[in-house]
């Protein structure tokens, strides 16, 4: 949806949106913590396969409707916008579900299990003149704002690299390869900040465990220009890594998501080239050790940010700034990446950038 062609505006009663949100696992709670915290918002409605999920989700929000009938949610008038939050096989179909009963939709990343799924859905929502947005959490923190304000200032000049470790001891899924669980928040990640879409993708991994998928990933991303990104993805680590390394021409950026305080460091270090006196053809690498800080960051949760950014768009009818097309830009970078890894890290040329 084209933001300034596609603006409307709707009547919700009051200007309370209400939500119903689908899937009370493990990330379910948290979005419904942060609609309901919200004033221009209202959780009306959980489902969940599990009675027991409903029960805990009726204990700590009495006043919330619960139900195991997905249907129900979605045909309930007391819903305007529904959040699903189930594992991604489900993402397509529920969503879909709720784009044709005529609700605006919050999808959990990432946004389904194929280009060609995402690609309905957009379509889908897009005709029926609803939002569809997909969480690509990180976006929404105070470190990645900030990190995009200072590759979009020019404060770090040309960007050489992307360089990420996201590796723990973490959930083995059943649905998805870790590339599909935790790479796509280093894509989200670089989709926003680097503004540029990789050319390219090789990717290698392994799986450890008879018939289920990888479950160590290192990805690489070529893009036109000096830029290039690495991902390395692991759920069998003995320690939790969460850092991000992002070089510039000027300056560069550690971001250590662990970190409780100064979560991103700048540093004003780098080389400079100057001409050999004795040879003129030839380049003198000087290093450049400056001041290291670490800017102030809104502390806000993300997913407080998200939330509202998602009611946001749906009174006022514009498109989310993790649209649908942003959820596809992912999803062809990890097909590209699955299909590398099945022939061993051939690189794939990606297509026209979405
Ligand atoms: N944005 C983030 O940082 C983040 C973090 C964790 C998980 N996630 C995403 O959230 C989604 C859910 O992950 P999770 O870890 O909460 O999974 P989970 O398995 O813990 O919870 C999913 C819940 O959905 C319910 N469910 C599944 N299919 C259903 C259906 N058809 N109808 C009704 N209920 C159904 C299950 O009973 C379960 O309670 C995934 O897409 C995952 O990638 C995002």
């Amino acid at each position: 949806m084209a933001a300034a062609a596609a603006a409307f505006f709707l009547d919700f009663g009051g200007g309370m949106i209400r939500i119903g949100v689908i899937g009370y696992g493990y990330w379910g709670p948290n979005l419904v913590r942060n609609f309901a915290e919200l004033p221009a918002a209202r959780v009306t409605m959980v489902a969940d396969r599990r009675p027991e999920r409903l029960a805990l989700a009726g204990r700590r929000h009495p006043t919330i409707r619960t139900t195991t009938e997905v249907s129900e949610l979605i045909a309930s008038p007391d819903v305007d916008a529904v959040v699903v939050a189930t594992p991604v096989e489900f993402h397509h179909d529920l969503t879909m579900m709720a784009l044709r009963g005529g609700k605006h939709v919050l999808v959990e990343k990432p946004i389904a299990s194929s280009s060609e799924q995402a690609e309905r859905m957009i379509e889908e929502a897009l005709r029926r003149r609803l939002v569809l947005m997909v969480d690509h959490t990180f976006v929404y923190t105070g470190a990645v704002q900030k990190i995009r304000d200072l590759t979009s200032t020019g404060e770090l000049g040309d960007i050489y690299y992307y360089d990420s470790v996201r590796i723990n001891l973490g959930l083995f899924q059943h649905d998805v390869n870790v590339l599909w669980d935790l790479a796509v928040h280093d894509l989200s990640i670089m989709d926003f900040v680097l503004q540029q879409q990789p050319t390219a993708v090789s990717a290698t991994g392994l799986s450890h465990v008879a018939g289920s998928p990888e479950n160590i990933a290192y990805m690489t991303m070529f893009f036109d220009g000096p830029l290039m990104a690495h991902v390395h993805v692991n759920w069998l680590a003995p320690v939790k890594i969460r850092r991000t390394l992002l070089g510039g021409s000027r300056r560069m950026v550690v971001f250590d998501d662990l970190e409780t305080s100064e979560k991103v460091k700048v540093y004003d270090r780098g080389i400079s080239l100057d001409p050999s006196p004795e040879n003129v053809y030839q380049m003198l690498v000087g290093y450049r050790s400056g001041d290291m800080w670490a800017p102030k960051l809104a502390i806000a949760e993300a997913l407080n940010v998200e939330a509202s950014h998602f009611v946001d768009c749906v009174s006022r009818g514009v498109e989310p700034i993790t649209g649908g097309e942003a959820g596809l830009r992912i999803v062809r970078l990890l097909e590209a990446a699955s299909a590398s890894m099945a022939a061993q890290g051939r690189p794939i040329t990606l297509g026209q950038p979405v």
